[in-house]
């Protein structure tokens, strides 16, 4: 069996490409990856040898269409995307290409080349913003606030429609924020901790009062694997974190304060976002109880895994961050 996997070295990817070779589940395994300011072969680093990889853009058909020719996936894992709320408001073009057009071209060679299983990776900001006490069901109406959450949407929308109309053999899969090693310090989580290891202030949107439900990226990885083996096609599943996950924004960068022992008085509170969704809330019980998954990792223990591995990774981090000093200016210089 040969799988690939799009986006296989950005954040959750190369996690999920690590996870996957412990497991020696596939007989080959190639990434494709653009390699554009989130993906980084490093983040591959000791697993590149036991990998095919292929340096393109999915939006780009005809490149693409020669890696499905040579490679010939049974499964395809597709993480690739632009993700970040904050650039999609800034630049959404990119968005479109990436996540609809490059989608739509993953579907089509699949198609052609008969692909048996395709895992479609989804995110919970399709649903939009959940009120208090309401937790987001598949079943639920979609309803993107931004252009990043738009653009995943249609792509589930367009994934559904090729399983209705060609019986295509997509699965979604739909998580709550990801946190932990390999992420780019433009997100919330690995920006505080890198800020606090800097003594620098870490910027809060509005008034902190935003609630996320977190998730650890490995529990992620395993979630995504067991609906890639096991899910059934047609189907979209929910991955979320922990009930006690779900903490306000403003809490949370208390806790890493807190394990770094750094003061409260570096957190600064800056303009909103706009159309900052205000929480976010999944009812994971269909992949339990269909799949037998749920998440492990408890929030101060994934967070202090996390800490940990940033405060020994500097060099990392530290490259990024330079490459990251024209984004910041433009998206926290007018705050
Ligand atoms: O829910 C899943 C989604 O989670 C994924 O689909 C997205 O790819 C991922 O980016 C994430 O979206 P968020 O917008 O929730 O993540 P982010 O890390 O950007 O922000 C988390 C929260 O922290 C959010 O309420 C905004 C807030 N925030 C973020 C940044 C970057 C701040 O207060 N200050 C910041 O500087």
């Amino acid at each position: 069996m040969r799988c690939l996997v799009t986006g296989g070295a950005g954040f959750i990817g190369s996690n999920f490409v690590r996870f996957l070779l412990t497991r020696n589940l596939y007989d080959k395994v190639a990434v494709v990856d653009n390699l554009s300011y989130g993906g980084y072969l490093d983040n591959l680093n000791g697993v590149l040898s036991g990998i095919d990889f292929f340096q393109i853009d999915i939006s780009d058909y005809s490149s693409l269409a020669k890696v499905f020719e040579e490679f010939r996936p049974d499964h395809v894992y597709h993480f690739a995307a632009q993700s970040h709320v904050d650039r999609s408001i800034l630049n959404p073009g990119q968005f479109i290409s990436s996540n609809i057009v490059g989608s739509f071209n993953l579907f089509e060679l699949s198609r052609i080349y008969k692909t048996q299983k395709f895992i479609h990776v989804s995110t919970d900001e399709v649903y939009g913003s959940a009120n208090p006490g309401e937790s987001f069901l598949e079943s639920s109406p979609l309803d993107p606030s931004s252009p990043y959450s738009a653009s995943k949407a249609g792509s589930d929308l367009l994934a559904l429609s090729y399983y209705k109309t060609f019986n295509f053999p997509v699965v979604i899969t739909r998580s709550s924020n990801n946190y932990g090693p390999y992420q780019l310090p433009e997100k919330f989580i690995p920006l505080a901790i890198t800020n606090l290891l800097e003594g620098k202030p870490v910027p809060i949107y509005g008034t902190g009062m935003n609630i996320r439900n977190w998730l650890y990226v490995e529990d992620n990885c395993e979630a995504i694997l067991t609906v890639g083996l096991h899910g059934a096609t047609g189907e979209i599943y929910n991955i979320g974190g922990l009930h006690e996950c779900e903490i306000p924004n403003l809490e949370l960068a208390k806790i890493l304060c807190d394990l770094l022992g750094r003061s409260y008085s570096l957190l600064e509170f800056v303009k909103d976002r706009p159309a900052h969704d205000l929480r976010y809330s999944l009812d994971s019980s269909k992949i339990k109880k269909q799949l037998n998954w749920e998440a492990k990792t408890k929030l101060r223990d994934g967070l202090h895994k996390t800490v940990e591995w940033y405060s020994t990774n500097r060099p990392w981090w530290e490259k990024r961050k330079k490459e990251l000093e024209e984004y910041y200016k433009q998206n926290y210089g007018n705050r």
